[in-house]
């Protein structure tokens, strides 16, 4: 989704900004510009495509400003265009804005600008915010920054939905302000320069300590100074927050694409998240979660939510969470629950899980069920992300900074996190202590295992360019292993656009089966024992309709006909799907690969969905 970067400090504006931008490419995007303050006052430059193309344009060398905003659009309103990108700037070229979000009354606002005079060139819904501004300053009676300020802070009042906007003004050559409600921004700051950006990596190599806004916070930017109001422009205080992650991290380092490298870093990633939550001595612990026996014996449902892959590692859990913590566990997509009436109250512990920490219909469930009464805790990868700020409790995964959309290391910290939760809440519970002990066991086998499973890739992509032109394929699974198919099946559509779905095996019968026709291929994923013989009769079903089979298991299958056996490490089934899933997700790289797509920046998709 949208991507902003902004610069004020001693040297030329363009080559970071351009920077910053091609760093928040993996968000998705259609549409690029820049605007810098230069002697004459803003110069604004901006283009569909990509922003490569809004380099090799002539304007852009002329961009000497030391102070400038910029913009990758994901188009909402209005087609890509050059008209429709951001900046966008008012009438009288005073001021210009870029955004991220969306202004859900801008037709009312638009009128309302209309009828005072004002004319609109795009088909946005930004471009009320440069215009609206303008009106409260020109009628405005203050002086100086508060001026500037108070334009701003007037028209933020009068915009319902969600916006992170950078703000230039021609009367004000060395500021810029910013603020956000409900979309992503931070500031970097160091001595003699400050940053603004849509997340932290985009500007990780230029600096590591960071404001973060809160909603409706107002930031005054300089070269050396950032000055903070609350929305009645009262002067706050804000403290910097290091982050850890370093900008090698953000780095391809020396792979092909960030996927494969984020695929490749998930023993480091697991290992990691292990380490911040098993003690030495064994113990599970979450720092600043405080959950007593008596509020766990007090809470009758666990609800995780979340949208996307992330919501798939609620599913990998929910298993975990019923069995070892004996707490009925319901999982449910974000933008479901958020307007379905959910029965939520203080016996309800709500967990949300966004990798971003910036997902709009996440953070929208989280405050509704916050509303109800429920405890919420947040996992995230992303430190002061917006969850975490409205949560009651956040627990960090620790798998770095991840880059390509499809989201993959991330996805297994989720799994280990949550399993780790549910061994801590039994052990405060006092329940199920002997399972509790086995399964922290063969959590802490898990990176070595991980291992494994990637020096099967060469196995995975022998097959995988035996079916990259297909035009459908399915996943089969039954219990985890059908949580894992439809993460294997979304990773597979998103970056190869191959159609797939993934069925509850013992559904095969009820309708997809009609599907299968000779020549088709099926994956199947068979690691929990109980059900492996029923999946097994399943498969044979298809294979006998003419279906060529992957089979990823750590099973012994006897010798059937199946096409191709990817054997993963033995482990049981509560925590397999940390281990089958890493074939999948390198089934679904070399198809992508294979195609020759953008695995990275797969069409249409956005790595952070921070619009409903
Ligand atoms: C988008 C991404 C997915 C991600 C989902 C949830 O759809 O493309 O990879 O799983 O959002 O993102 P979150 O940041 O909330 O985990």
């Amino acid at each position: 989704m949208c991507g902003i970067v902004g610069y004020v400090g001693p040297k030329k504006a363009e080559p970071i900004l351009i920077n910053g931008l091609l760093r928040l490419e993996y968000r998705g995007y259609d549409s690029a510009g820049i605007a810098t303050m230069e002697k004459t006052g803003i110069k604004n430059v901006k283009n569909k495509g990509r922003v490569n193309d809004l380099l090799s344009m002539k304007e852009i060398e002329s961009l000497e400003g030391t102070l400038g905003i910029a913009h990758t659009r994901w188009a909402t309103h209005g087609k890509p265009s050059s008209i429709n990108s951001h900046p966008h700037m008012d009438n009288s070229n005073s001021f210009a804005v870029v955004h991220n979000g969306i202004i859900e009354n801008y037709a009312e606002l638009k009128k309302e600008l209309e009828d005072k005079g004002y004319k609109f060139l795009s088909e946005t819904d930004t471009e009320v915010i440069p215009n609206y501004i303008h009106y409260f300053y020109k009628n405005s009676t203050e002086t100086g920054e508060t001026k500037f300020l108070s334009a701003v802070n007037k028209t933020c009042k009068l915009l319902k939905g969600s916006f992170a906007l950078e703000i230039l003004c021609n009367d004000f050559p060395n500021s810029m302000i910013v603020v956000r409600k409900d979309s992503p921004l931070v500031i970097g700051t160091s001595e003699t320069e400050n940053y603004v950006s849509s997340d932290i990596p985009a500007i990780l190599s230029f600096t590591k300590n960071f404001y973060l806004l809160n909603d409706l916070e107002f930031a005054y930017l300089t070269r050396d100074a950032v000055t903070f109001y609350d929305n009645n422009l009262n002067k706050i205080e804000k403290s910097v927050t290091s982050i850890e992650w370093s900008a090698a991290a953000a780095e391809k380092d020396g792979y092909a694409d960030f996927m494969l490298k984020e695929i490749y870093e998930q023993p480091r990633s697991i290992r990691e998240t292990i380490g911040s939550h098993i003690v030495t001595n064994g113990t599970c612990q979450f720092d600043g979660l405080n959950l007593s026996k008596e509020y766990l014996k007090s809470i009758n449902k666990i609800f995780i939510i979340a949208c996307g892959t992330a919501m798939h590692a609620g599913l990998a859990s929910k298993t975990v969470l019923e069995q070892i913590c004996e707490i009925s566990t319901e999982v449910d997509v974000a933008s479901e629950f958020r307007y379905r009436t959910p029965l939520v109250n203080d016996k309800t512990l709500c967990i949300f899980i966004s990798q971003s920490g910036e997902t709009a219909d996440t953070i929208a469930a989280l405050k509704l069920a916050k509303q109800k009464g429920a405890k919420t805790i947040a996992i995230s990868n992303v430190i002061g992300s917006s969850i975490t700020r409205e949560a009651d409790y956040t627990v960090y995964t620790h798998a770095g900074p991840e880059i390509a959309v499809a989201s993959t290391k991330a996805y297994t910290a989720q799994i280990m996190l949550l399993d780790i939760l549910a061994l801590y809440f039994a052990e405060i519970l006092g329940i199920n202590l002997d399972k509790v002990e086995l399964m922290k066991k063969e959590l802490l086998e898990i990176p070595a295992k991980t291992e494994k499973c990637l020096a099967l890739a060469n196995e995975v992509k022998e097959f995988a360019n035996k079916v990259y032109k297909e035009k459908d394929i399915f996943f089969l699974g039954r219990g985890l292993d059908y949580s894992s198919s439809l993460e294997a099946s979304l990773k597979l559509k998103e970056i190869s656009y191959i159609h797939s779905d993934a069925y509850a095996a013992g559904e095969l019968k009820h309708g997809p089966i009609a599907l299968i026709e000779n020549g088709i291929t099926v994956v199947g994923l068979l690691t929990v024992p109980h059900l492996v013989e029923k999946t097994v009769s399943n498969l044979q079903e298809v294979i006998s309709r003419g279906a060529k089979t992957l089979i990823v298991t750590n099973q012994d299958l006897g010798d059937k006909d199946f096409d191709k056996v990817i054997r993963i490490p033995e482990a049981s089934e509560y925590v397999s799907p940390l281990l089958s899933i890493i074939p999948m997700q390198l089934f679904a790289y070399f198809i992508s690969k294979e195609k020759g797509l953008d695995v990275d920046k797969p069409r249409n998709l956005a790595k952070s969905v921070t619009v409903e």
